[in-house]
């Protein structure tokens, strides 16, 4: 299945059931001041959710860009951690909830998406008994197969009765793909809320019917709502067999530029895999903030962009790519993104002279910081240390303005934050 038919079928499947199509909000969000960047579907109706807002309609489907920071760590290091990605959601306010939400979900995956049933696991928030009878009674969910999970994993946001944010949330229930026992990590205890490679989590189904205030207080909201994400990268993933997102259609004519710039082929499990991994994902992300009027700078949203394009450039240096070449990055995310979002197409020139310039200015300084880290690291290495020493991590990072990722993955030594 293509990435733009599992978008359209996802969609016409709530449409069938009466949800408003509604288009993804900008990556900066709208109406939510707290965010930094859109990192969910719900973002566009937090206050409808909160039963604040006007309620136009009470069922909604999207497929809504996100970026997430948090994740910038694990991107090029696991199959599907990704800063941009896309989520699939379906929403209520007020109207339907988990009996519904629970076999749709079921049912989409299984019955037109056609994803082996045997394969799927779901897991429940530890007390909520309501959701846990109906995997097993109603959808017919094997127990084996059906875990209890406390708030880390099944609530949401994480944790959030003692953690927060304050805002909408609830307990959730989550449908994992099994990719079976050769990707197992070996762990006695290795299941669904492992972190290893072998339970893709595709779908969360949260049940938001709380609104948590100062202190942990968590108030039920006058309706009781839902709120669903789906990856869309992991689920096209599962569904064409490949075991890492970065080897669908979505990235692979990314890698394949990226391959011809550095003159090297890709490599799954090597260094060389990894950075070309982290380059696609991070070009792609700087495509869409671009496109959505985030430009590079030294604050808040614009360093993220700056960021993202300052680990990019470095991973191209350390595959051999002697010139700026991101830009051509640029090119394979809009041709493969463009008709989904017409918005990237259409800003393409600018997003590629804006990366271009940015990639340029950049690996003047780059060079330098990495020619200091290496007379450095000798001289360190000489005497037995193996710490870099925080006041050259903050002079490469003040002076040539090399994020911490960026000389931790430049350097053998070990860099602590
Ligand atoms: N808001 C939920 C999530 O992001 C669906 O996982």
């Amino acid at each position: 299945m293509r990435a733009d038919e599992l978008r359209e079928s996802y969609i016409r499947f709530f449409v069938e059931r009466f949800h408003i199509h509604r288009p993804s909000d900008s990556l900066v969000p709208t109406d939510d001041a707290t965010l930094l960047f859109t990192g969910a579907g719900m973002n566009q109706f937090k206050e409808m959710l909160l039963g604040r807002g006007k309620l136009p309609f009470t069922r909604a489907v999207t497929s809504q860009k996100c970026l997430r920071t948090g994740d910038i760590p694990n991107v090029g290091r696991t199959a599907g951690h990704h800063t941009f990605f896309e989520m699939l959601g379906n929403f209520s306010f007020g109207d339907y909830f988990k009996k519904e939400t629970i076999t749709w979900a079921w049912e989409y995956l299984t019955k037109i998406l056609k994803i082996d049933a045997d394969r799927l696991r779901v897991s429940v928030y530890e007390d909520d008994q309501a959701s846990y009878d109906i995997w097993k009674d109603e959808v017919g969910v094997p127990e084996a197969r059906i875990h209890r999970f406390d708030a880390k994993e099944n609530f949401w946001p994480a944790d959030a009765p003692t953690k927060g944010p304050n805002g909408p949330c609830g307990p959730c229930s989550e449908i994992f793909y099994d990719q079976g026992p050769e990707y197992d990590c070996g762990k006695p205890d290795c299941g669904p809320d492992c972190d290893c490679d072998r339970y893709v989590e595709l779908w969360n189904l949260v049940f938001t019917q709380f609104e948590r205030a100062e202190g942990g207080k968590l108030t039920p909201l006058p309706s009781k709502n839902i709120d669903t994400g789906m990856g869309l990268e992991r689920t096209l993933a599962v569904l064409n067999g490949k075991p890492n997102n970065f080897e669908t259609e979505l990235f692979w004519p990314i890698i394949q530029r990226i391959e011809a710039a550095a003159r090297k082929e890709y490599e799954r499990t090597t260094d060389v895999g990894r950075r070309m991994r982290r380059i696609a994902d991070h070009v792609r992300a700087v495509t869409f903030c671009i496109a959505d009027g985030v430009l590079p700078s030294n604050e808040g949203r614009g360093y993220v962009v700056r960021k993202l394009l300052r680990i990019a450039t470095n991973d191209g240096l350390q595959l051999g790519i002697q010139h700026p070449f991101l830009h051509h990055v640029v090119d394979e995310v809009c041709k493969i993104m463009g008709s989904a979002y017409p918005e990237v197409k259409a800003r393409e020139d600018y997003i590629n002279k804006v990366v271009k310039k940015e990639e340029f200015k950049f690996r003047v300084t780059l060079k330098v910081g990495l020619r200091t880290l290496r007379e450095n690291e000798a001289t360190l290495k000489e005497r037995g240390v193996e710490v870099l020493p925080g006041k050259i991590l903050f002079w490469l990072h003040d002076t040539c303005g090399l994020p911490t990722e960026v000389t931790e993955s430049s350097t053998e030594l070990i860099v602590n934050e």
